[in-house]
């Protein structure tokens, strides 16, 4: 079945969980596909877990798009939703409506993702009367890391929390078809379902959220240099990519790799008469 943005709105309305997962390539987008799993976020965590850079700000447009291609190629029922980088939407109204249609023309995406609360809702309203399905993303928006001073839980004052819930009703209100919340106190995300018409995705937020989101190279143990509170390792695929990275190398130089079995034939004849 081929999840769209009735699948959530009819998951919230059920009170049945949503499920997404990053990815960034098409192998990897078409395992969670057949996995089931509803939606994909081409996220603009990429820059981390597959650029190396140190946080999403230098992520461009070309590289959304690039990727997120990739990815609706590998997605048969998930709904692919591509984010908008740093800048793409911040800057005006009118990028953000020509940036969010470059993702949905170029990339292929289903939906697009932003951060930010009430000051980017004349953008959600924009994006969304052209016809673009929009995730609204608050709490810990990485893009803003600078102004935050770092990764840190937010929400947790009573300004910030009544902030939080104001910018909640707010991009709901815009048109967001869903809204990510990221890192903030479990008890306040649940003030916030229950108070939004719209799904809410939880990433470090508990689980009274009505979906989850990971970036999987976390919940597979793929990336190392940091490790959230929130993430559970669902199985510890680096450590297997590293042993068989190991194998191979030690039987290259055995010379047991390539085995018989890997080998090509020429017929002898042939052969004959190169010598
Ligand atoms: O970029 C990303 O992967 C995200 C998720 C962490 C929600 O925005």
């Amino acid at each position: 079945m081929k999840h769209t943005v009735v699948t959530f709105r009819e998951a919230k309305k059920k009170g049945e969980k949503l499920t997404m997962l990053t990815a960034y390539d098409y192998s990897t987008a078409k395992l969670i596909d057949e996995a089931g799993i509803h939606s994909i976020l081409v996220g603009d965590s990429l820059g981390n877990v597959i650029l190396g850079l140190e946080d999403t700000i230098s992520v461009t447009m070309e590289d959304m798009i690039h990727h997120g291609a990739a990815v609706a190629r590998g997605a048969k029922n998930a709904l692919v939703i591509i984010d908008m980088p740093f800048m793409s939407y911040q800057t005006s109204v009118y990028d953000a409506v020509v940036n969010a249609g470059r993702l949905m023309k170029e990339g292929r995406a289903g939906a697009v993702k932003l951060e930010g609360g009430a000051e980017v809702c004349p953008q959600i309203r924009a994006i969304t009367a052209t016809g673009i399905p929009v995730v609204a993303h608050l709490g810990l928006t990485p893009q803003s890391i600078n102004a935050f001073g770092g990764f840190k839980v937010q929400g947790r004052s009573e300004a910030a929390a009544k902030k939080l819930i104001e910018d909640a009703l707010a991009v709901e209100e815009a048109g967001a078809f869903a809204v990510v919340l990221e890192c903030v106190p479990a008890k306040l995300a649940k003030l916030v379902t229950e108070k939004l018409q719209i799904p809410t995705i939880g990433i470090g937020a508990g689980n009274v959220c009505d979906g989850q989101v990971l970036v999987y190279q976390d919940m597979l143990g793929m990336f190392s240099e940091f490790t959230p509170k929130f993430v559970k390792r669902f199985a510890n695929v680096g450590e297997m990519m590293k042993e068989a990275f190991r194998s191979y190398s030690q039987e290259v130089q055995a010379g047991t790799f390539p085995a018989k079995e890997h080998e090509y034939t020429i017929a002898d004849e042939v052969l004959e008469k190169l010598y």
